[in-house]
């Protein structure tokens, strides 16, 4: 039978909102904790500060009853039994986790608690943060039959994080005593006994009443390390296929049909194969960083680490360098650019392999015109609008007139153009598609010259596609510059 927990989610990011929203879905009484009073006032009013499908759903369905927002740590200490901690860990000057929210947490929770409570980590922390936690309780006083610390890493992914929240490939719970793990068990008993998904108003998603997660119970360091190792070895698929798209670029081959070759391979999988700009957001760069600094202080050397992070920096200068072969100067040209946020279905512009390379465009010169269906409030705040920068409400606003338009993202609708509308729009009928959402061989057909990533040129631009071939450093391709190339040098 399934029992409701009293539970605080301390920060309300991604994943604290989404966890305490979730959890209210599935029954339980949620106190979400964070110390920003604009952000507690906005999510108590009904706004909601990221952009989530089914959030504001959730929220408002179960927000009344099940989920209070507050400031204040210590009152809800004393009222829950689990205190979720999923406060930001940024990436410190030299690649490790900067814990210091996480010290901070701990140690208002060793302040006000009165009774038994479960401490969890959902943040994704360092192996060995479970123990520092710990220390933290003991330091200041708290007896050791007053709690357990576990980790409850999460796996959610942005823009389909509520999904992935209620329908897990697993759910993983590091924890050193029966009385933890059990408290935790019950918390997602809903979704593990199936039962959730018989709701009527459930989200849907891949579990189902008959095949409802799987818990995991393991130590609370291999929680830890699961997660980390999870992020890591993801970050080192979508590097190694990179590595693949740029062999294909020089042999004449099309990296689509490679990776869909790899991942009928059920060992390797079909997912984290797409080729393009390198991954970005809060999670990939930050966790492989943080992974590689866990094995250096374990005295371990992973370098194979450090070549994904390299790969994925050289992927988008290699991308910039496509763009440079066919636009050949960039001064007072017009670029229009479809996507801003790190992927697609997001509004989070962190670590976006998109904005370095509007950036790149902007430092050379070129104006630019910008469409992302979620990120444009953020982008402004970081790149003002101005003569050079301009955003705009429709992909097709965005190609008028511009020289050539750049795919950044992986928003749906960025698959589903008007390709004859884009085209009409369009100055010169250029894409370069750093995401590989549309087929070389139609564009052609279309009148466009597109360049992708890891496949074949377009015709028009095959005499320039040697960008894809030359050296990284393009000025020693036999002395000549690429940017000396002239476009379409008929
Ligand atoms: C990632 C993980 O996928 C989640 O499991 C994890 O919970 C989360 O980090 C976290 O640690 O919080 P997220 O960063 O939201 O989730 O986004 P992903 O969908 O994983 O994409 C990350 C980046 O990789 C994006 O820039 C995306 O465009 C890129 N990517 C992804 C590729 O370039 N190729 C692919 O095949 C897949």
């Amino acid at each position: 039978m399934n029992q409701r927990a009293s539970i605080a989610v301390v920060g309300s990011g991604y994943v604290g909102l989404v966890a305490a929203a979730c959890f209210a879905e599935m029954g339980h009484r949620v106190i979400c904790v964070d110390n920003d009073e604009t952000k507690v006032r906005m999510l108590r009013e009904g706004g909601i500060p990221i952009h989530e499908d089914y959030l504001p759903e959730l929220l408002s369905r179960n927000g009344q009853n099940l989920v209070e927002f507050t400031t204040d740590l210590r009152g809800a200490t004393h009222s829950s039994d689990a205190i979720f901690i999923a406060v930001g860990t940024p990436q410190s000057e030299a690649g490790s986790a900067d814990l210091s929210y996480v010290d901070a947490v701990a140690s208002e929770i060793a302040r006000s608690i009165n009774s038994y409570k479960v401490i969890v980590e959902k943040s994704t922390v360092p192996v060995y943060t479970n123990e520092w936690i710990r220390r933290v309780m003991e330091r200041n006083g708290v007896p050791r039959n007053l709690f357990d610390v576990t980790s409850n890493p999460e796996f959610l992914r942005e823009g389909t994080a509520v999904a992935d929240f209620l329908h897990p490939d697993r759910i993983v719970i590091g924890a050193a005593t029966e009385r933890a793990a059990d408290l935790l068990k019950n918390i997602y008993r809903p979704l593990t006994s199936g039962e959730y998904y018989r709701g009527a108003t459930a989200v849907p998603g891949p579990r189902s009443q008959a095949d409802p997660p799987p818990i995991l119970l393991t130590s609370t360091k291999a929680a830890e390390v699961i997660k980390h190792a999870s992020n890591a070895f993801l970050a080192t698929k979508i590097s190694f296929i990179n590595a693949v798209a740029n062999i294909c670029e020089s042999v004449g081959a099309d990296v689509e049909e490679v990776a869909r070759g790899m991942g009928m391979d059920t060992r390797i999988g079909p997912k984290f194969l797409r080729a393009g700009i390198g991954y970005g957001g809060s999670c990939f760069p930050k966790d492989v960083a943080a992974f590689r600094h866990v094995a250096e202080l374990a005295g371990v050397e992973f370098s194979l680490l450090h070549e994904v992070e390299k790969i994925n920096a050289e992927q988008r200068s290699r991308f910039f360098q496509k763009v440079r072969s066919a636009l050949w100067t960039f001064r007072d040209k017009k670029v229009a650019v479809l996507g801003l946020a790190f992927k697609g279905g997001t509004d989070d512009i962190r670590e976006s392999p998109a904005l370095d390379i509007v950036s790149m465009l902007l430092h050379e010169g070129c104006k630019v015109s910008a469409y992302d269906p979620a990120a444009e409030q953020r982008t402004k705040e970081l790149i003002p609008p101005g003569a050079q920068m301009q955003y705009v409400d429709d992909p097709y606003a965005a190609a008028l007139d511009a020289d050539a338009l750049l795919i950044l993202n992986d928003w749906a609708e960025f698959a589903d153009l008007d390709l004859e509308r884009l085209h009409s729009a369009l100055r010169f009928p250029i894409i370069i598609d750093g995401r590989n959402l549309y087929d070389p061989a139609t564009m052609n057909q279309k009148g466009f010259s597109y360049l992708s990533v890891g496949r074949p040129v377009s015709s028009q631009l095959a005499d320039l596609a040697t960008t894809s071939r030359l050296p990284r450093q393009p000025e020693r391709h036999h002395g000549i510059a690429l940017r000396d190339q002239p476009f379409g040098s008929a």
